[in-house]
């Protein structure tokens, strides 16, 4: 992608030679790796790097959690330049949003030409083209049976906004069920309903008032038996909301909403089973609760099917749609049957919501997907997570490997038997990783998620798994001390 300052086969500098050659579980030989793979120039961060870290450590709220000194430049495809030279394998992808790779020809062209015609009209006061044609797009391609209707934000948590809103406006209920290890996001409806870590909801109360949390079917961490054991504790979790919950401190009839995420994404990149999300369904039919799936990190074709939930044969009442579905252009979605949505002018708006450039971004990022990205993430991430699966019997470190498509976690824990979580060694095996030219991030307390753009090359999805291997075998002596 970007000009090689070395030759292909002459591996640049002394780091990257060393960090190349070192690697044992290298898969490709010298020729892909120099076409594909990273290039680290020499030491991270490198000299403008460290001065637009001292910058942001002067001026940006500290509020912000980096974990490494990446100071991005531009992007192409899978591939990150920074500011010194250095090229990465994004397997970060922003959090799981530059869905066709950065900055994909079709995506930019689509970018530039609204931006030349038409920036910005406010969809709550006017009308434009776009709005409706993005609306006939997603229908189409809808978890469940129309006709639809479609609200637009901004983020993924102005899409929970709008979905927890409207579930009080037309139930005229109060409550809300949410999961322990939901990601919702970090406004006050939203904050409410996350359930994700302390440190996002210290010094923030009082939440907004009737979210109860329960149990998410996170079988590696509930239930150590074997797959029909982890079934059973799955609907267990489910039924424990109309078998317990409802029989004691929540009455069913004033709950206006279920919300879940079909793979938890910050929790983890933890899978509900199908039976669990099913049987959610069923207790929603039967007290005339509306299910609201949050597809923000799962959806727009990450796991293979346009919406994660599709995996489970369940049709939600509403979907909240943001992150990969505009390649990074900011633009959410609430998506919700036609009759769900039955609020009058004023009760909800959004000057931004809707823009017209996000809107021709996400329109073309959906051909994009349709073409070459739903299947690819289908076929190449299957064969990702087959590989990441053979380090269960090879690293004593490597705990659980799950996911769906291209959302695959990866649970670090001190060893098998006794499963303890290990963030640090989580930290570090991320921070190795981004030493040797691959960005990935953690979720959970223990995971290290793989979120790569859906247009991801074979040869791409080859050596960031050589160099994760690696990086888990350094941590792993590290940690004891060989
Ligand atoms: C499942 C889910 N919902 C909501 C959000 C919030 O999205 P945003 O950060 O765009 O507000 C996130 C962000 O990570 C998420 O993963």
């Amino acid at each position: 992608m970007f000009p090689r300052k070395q030759p292909p086969g002459k591996a640049g500098t002394a780091m990257s030679t060393t960090l190349a050659t070192e690697n044992s579980f290298r898969t490709v030989s010298d020729a892909v790796y120099a076409e594909f793979g990273p290039r680290i120039n020499g030491p991270l961060p490198g000299p403008v790097a460290v001065k637009i870290v001292e910058g942001d450590d002067h001026y940006i709220s500290p509020s912000y959690t980096r974990s490494y000194p990446l100071v991005a430049k531009r992007g192409r495809g899978t591939r990150v330049e920074d500011v010194d030279g250095n090229e990465f394998l994004d397997f970060a992808t922003g959090i799981a949003v530059t869905s066709t790779g950065h900055c994909h020809p079709e995506v930019v062209k689509a970018i530039q030409e609204q931006a030349a015609e038409l920036i910005h009209m406010s969809g709550t006061d006017f009308y434009y083209e776009g709005m409706v044609r993005l609306a006939e797009r997603l229908s189409a391609v809808a978890p469940m049976r129309g006709p639809h209707k479609f609200y637009y934000g901004n983020s993924g948590a102005e899409a929970v906004e709008c979905a927890m809103k409207l579930a009080r406006y037309h139930t005229g209920r109060q409550n809300f069920i949410a999961f322990y290890g939901a990601f919702h996001g970090r406004t006050m409806g939203a904050l409410s309903l996350t359930g994700s870590k302390p440190q996002q909801k210290r010094r923030f109360a009082p939440f907004v008032p009737g979210v109860t949390h329960v149990r998410y079917p996170y079988a590696y961490r509930g239930c150590s038996g074997g797959p029909q054991e982890q079934e059973a504790f799955a609907l267990g979790c489910a039924r424990f909301i109309e078998e317990k919950l409802f029989k004691t401190t929540l009455p069913p009839e004033e709950v206006a909403a279920i919300i879940v995420e079909p793979i938890q994404g910050e929790g983890g990149y933890v899978v509900a089973p199908s039976s669990f999300m099913q049987e959610l369904r069923r207790i929603c039919d039967r007290h005339g609760i509306l299910l609201i799936v949050d597809e923000v990190q799962s959806g727009a074709g990450r796991t293979g099917k346009w919406w994660a939930v599709q995996h489970s044969d369940v049709e939600p009442d509403m979907v909240c749609i943001a992150k990969g579905i505009a390649s990074g252009m900011p633009l959410s979605v609430c998506m919700t049957r036609e009759e769900i949505m039955d609020w009058k002018p004023g009760s909800h708006a959004s000057t931004f919501g809707g823009n017209p450039v996000a809107i021709a971004a996400a329109l073309a990022t959906m051909d994009v997907i349709e073409r070459e990205g739903l299947a690819n993430a289908a076929s190449l991430g299957a064969k990702m997570q087959e590989r990441a699966q053979t380090w269960l019997a090879k690293h004593a470190m490597v705990g659980d490997v799950r996911g769906r498509g291209m959302m695959i976690g990866i649970e670090i824990v001190k060893d098998k038997a006794s499963r303890e979580p290990v963030g640090a060694v989580r930290d570090r095996i991320v921070e190795l990783a981004f030493e040797r030219g691959l960005l990935v991030l953690g979720c959970g307390e223990t995971t290290i998620r793989l979120a790569p753009p859906l247009t991801l090359k074979p040869e791409e999805a080859a050596i960031a798994l050589d160099i994760l291997e690696e990086c888990i075998a350094v941590a792993d002596r590290e940690v004891r001390g060989k």
